[in-house]
């Protein structure tokens, strides 16, 4: 690991210099405003993980996500600030407010909690791929122009939580459907739009919670979401999730759309490079197992046990068991976010699929042979 990290550092120093460092700053009122906001679909060069959606009407939404897990997939932290109403996007229940500061996860003994603090206003800048945001006094964010290093704090006497995590990136930006650039499409599907800012990260997390300690170190992510028209308009079912392999970060998301048009978005990098980052029909294939594992998923239905998923990386295919070990989140039947375990490995046809855990921990050069 500590080899890693050293790598990484060399490579932050020569992509800094590419990066915008134009910044753009917002501030959201509670209130939800009237008309219609200005959403963005395409990316302009700048802003990578700033404000897209604004002002915040009663039917949009603009969300920032961070979460951490325990290198052994016990302990977990999710933090989200969303700028949405219910009727855009239900984890938000307080209909009197847009702003939400949410904290929720699970301690190791599999205890789990949820909290959230509602502010009277937020703000955001962003400066290169990085950005600050504050949710009221002393809950936010703050992550460098290059996108490297992360803290996330959240301070509220009023719910019992005090701490902060840092995340140390691991593997570059990429938008749904490929690497960074200007003019790159933002809509991981129509009306819904995907920045993934951090795909996988050296997380450290130190937190209070209600007097307990909450300390861990592990795999770290942050993205954000955003929309013109609520949540459930455009989306009737959707698996995302994001694990950490050996010398490989992956990132999944594969949804349908009331048509039941199915939306794919794929992410595979080696060693601090991305191998693949693609929208392409199959990029990643994700579908459930165990428990209840109707497809597609409708509202009301249980849970799987976990999920395959099966990354095309150029020719070659990456086949990933994800299997459920604690439910940290959710409404029944509706949503579910979980902790667990993955396996799996890069495959030639059919057979021999190799494990990373037998891979060396990373190799700079990323294709030829192995891949
Ligand atoms: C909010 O903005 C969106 C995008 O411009 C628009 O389609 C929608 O009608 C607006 N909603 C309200 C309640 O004004
Ligand atoms: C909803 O948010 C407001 C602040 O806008 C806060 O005063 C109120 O206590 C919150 N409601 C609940 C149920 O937490
Ligand atoms: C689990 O750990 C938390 C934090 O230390 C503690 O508050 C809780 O009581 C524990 N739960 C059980 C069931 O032991
Ligand atoms: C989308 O979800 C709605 C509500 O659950 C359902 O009635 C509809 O059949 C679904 N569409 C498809 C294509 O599955
Ligand atoms: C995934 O792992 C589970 C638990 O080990 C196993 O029962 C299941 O058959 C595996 N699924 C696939 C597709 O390999």
């Amino acid at each position: 690991m500590r080899s890693l990290y050293h790598l990484l550092l060399l490579c932050a120093s020569c992509t800094a210099a590419l990066i915008s460092t134009r910044s753009h700053a917002v501030t959201i009122p509670a209130a939800a405003q009237d008309g219609p906001s200005t959403v963005g679909t395409t990316y302009q060069g700048y802003g990578l993980d700033g404000p897209k959606v604004h002002p915040i009407n009663s039917t949009v939404f603009d969300w920032w996500y961070f979460d951490a897990v325990s290198a052994d997939s016990l302990a977990s932290i999710t933090i989200v600030f969303l700028a949405d109403s219910p009727t855009a996007f239900p984890a938000n229940i307080n209909g009197s407010t847009v702003l939400d500061a949410a904290v929720s996860g699970s301690f190791a003994n599999g205890t789990t909690f949820y909290l959230n603090t509602y502010p009277a206003k937020a703000e955001i800048t962003s400066a290169g791929y990085g950005s600050h945001g504050q949710w009221g006094s002393g809950r936010g964010w703050t992550g460098t122009a290059d996108a490297k290093t992360w803290e996330i704090y959240y301070d509220s006497a009023d719910v019992g939580v005090k701490g902060s995590m840092c995340l140390e990136s691991i593997a570059p930006p990429h938008l749904p459907c490929g690497p960074v650039k200007q003019g790159a499409i933002e809509q991981q599907m129509p009306h819904v739009g995907w920045a993934n800012v951090v795909p996988d990260a050296i997380a450290h997390v130190e937190f209070k919670i209600a007097g307990e300690s909450l300390q861990f170190s592990g795999p770290g992510y942050h993205d954000k979401n955003w929309g013109d028209q609520p949540w459930l308009a455009s989306i009737n079912s959707s698996y995302w999730g994001h694990s950490r392999l050996g010398p490989y970060s992956v990132v999944w998301a594969d949804a349908r759309d009331p048509e039941g048009k199915e939306y794919f978005s794929g992410y595979v990098a080696e060693g601090g490079k991305i191998l693949s980052a693609s929208c392409a029909l199959n990029s990643v294939m994700v579908r459930p197992w165990g428990g209840d594992s109707t497809y597609p998923p409708v509202l009301g239905q249980g849970d799987p046990k976990g999920f395959e998923v099966t990354f095309s990386v150029e020719d070659h295919v990456m086949r990933i068991n994800v299997t459920s070990s604690l439910v940290v989140a959710g409404d029944p039947g509706v949503y579910t976010r979980f902790i667990g375990s993955s396996r799996g490995g890069v495959c030639w046809g059919a057979a021999a699929c190799v494990e990373p855990s037998l891979l060396p921990p990373y190799r700079e050069h990323c294709h030829g042979g192995m891949l």
